[in-house]
């Protein structure tokens, strides 16, 4: 079947120099992240902090989409209007992130699968009445001395592939993001064989349920050296080794990558981002949908304090402008912040 609607979707969401901010932590997540500026777990943080995102001037230029989670899909500004609305009137496609976390896969300790298929198609209609055309499920691949195994990296693709499908039924861009962990102390050469492994794998099994690639992106780790290893893998490395695995894996016809932060400063972010797209035109468009890499300024300068509010918003566009020029190879880190 093919779906000229989802196409159009994802060349959006791929334009040049723009990339997606995935702001769909659950609500014990960005918990976490207001707890970074001793800000409690309140419904009004939540809310003042996704409004000061998705209001910030300027970030149309930078910005294709954004990623929210079922409570802020339905919430609004302190004025009343709709966060997916807000959005949508400055050309920002609203996205969903749809599956409903983790849970321990019995029998293989230290591993998990990612649930929410029972009643997603459902779920999906009221999203694309609420205005999204596109939503994210994210599987957790760790890796360790016995993981992940082939089990875990199986069980875990056929959800995203069911996902994808449900998805595109519903005319919902899917994008399938399996999380290769970067906390750890493995190796980069660890972290490509894993990567390599995970995404062969999720391509055959999507393949296998016909899931039309072209109306699909996929959300990725960048393959470096685990966090807790003795060396940090430089930019350098970085894109030689994510580029190595995305050529013996990634299928040419899939409407796009974007990569995730996982855990890495935002200024490291968009320093590897940027030394993957030196290295010149790839099959797919590259960009990147990071989280934390994004927002951890904003709530730095933040701080929960009103007269800090345009301070944060122009940490915000600043940021998305670095990826910006990262994502064009363009970047230069001499004039990021220090
Ligand atoms: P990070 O950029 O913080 O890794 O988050 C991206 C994301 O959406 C994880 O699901």
């Amino acid at each position: 079947m093919a779906h000229e609607d989802l196409y159009v979707t994802v060349k959006q969401l791929m334009q040049e120099g723009k990339g997606i901010l995935a702001a769909d932590e659950s609500i014990g997540t960005v918990g976490k992240r207001l707890d970074t500026v001793n800000l409690p777990n309140e419904p009004e943080n939540r809310q003042d902090f996704r409004e000061i995102l998705f209001t910030a001037p300027g970030i149309e230029e930078f910005l294709s989409g954004v990623i929210m989670y079922d409570s802020s899909i339905r919430n609004t500004t302190d004025d009343g209007i709709p966060f997916p609305d807000v959005l949508a009137a400055r050309g920002i496609i609203p996205g969903i992130k749809v599956d409903k976390g983790t849970r321990p896969l019995e029998g293989f300790s230290g591993e998990v699968v990612t649930q929410g298929l029972d009643d997603l198609a459902d779920r999906l209609k009221e999203y694309y009445a609420l205005g999204a055309r596109f939503t994210k499920w994210r599987a957790v691949i760790t890796i360790a001395e016995d993981i992940p195994t082939d089990a875990c990296i199986e069980m875990n693709a056929v959800m995203l592939a069911r996902y994808a499908q449900i998805a595109q039924g519903a005319h919902l861009v899917p994008i399938v993001e399996p999380e290769v962990i970067f906390a750890g102390d493995h190796t980069i050469q660890r972290a490509e064989e894993v990567s390599m492994r995970t995404l062969q794998i999720l391509f055959a099994t999507l393949r296998q349920y016909k899931v039309d690639l072209k109306g699909l992106i996929l959300k990725t780790s960048m393959v470096l050296a685990g966090d807790q290893y003795k060396e940090q893998s430089t930019p350098e490395q970085v894109a030689d080794a994510t580029l190595r695995a995305f050529h013996l894996s990634i299928p040419h016809d899939i409407g796009g990558v974007v990569f995730l932060s996982g855990g890495q400063t935002a200024k490291r972010a968009t320093e590897n981002l940027n030394a993957i797209a030196q290295k010149g035109e790839q099959p797919w468009p590259i960009s990147s949908s990071f989280s934390r890499a994004l927002e951890e300024p904003v709530l730095t300068a933040w701080q929960g304090k009103e007269e800090n509010i345009e301070l944060a918003q122009k940490a915000l566009l600043f940021r998305t402008r670095m990826n910006s020029f990262a994502q064009k190879g363009v970047y230069d880190k001499t004039k990021d912040v220090k």
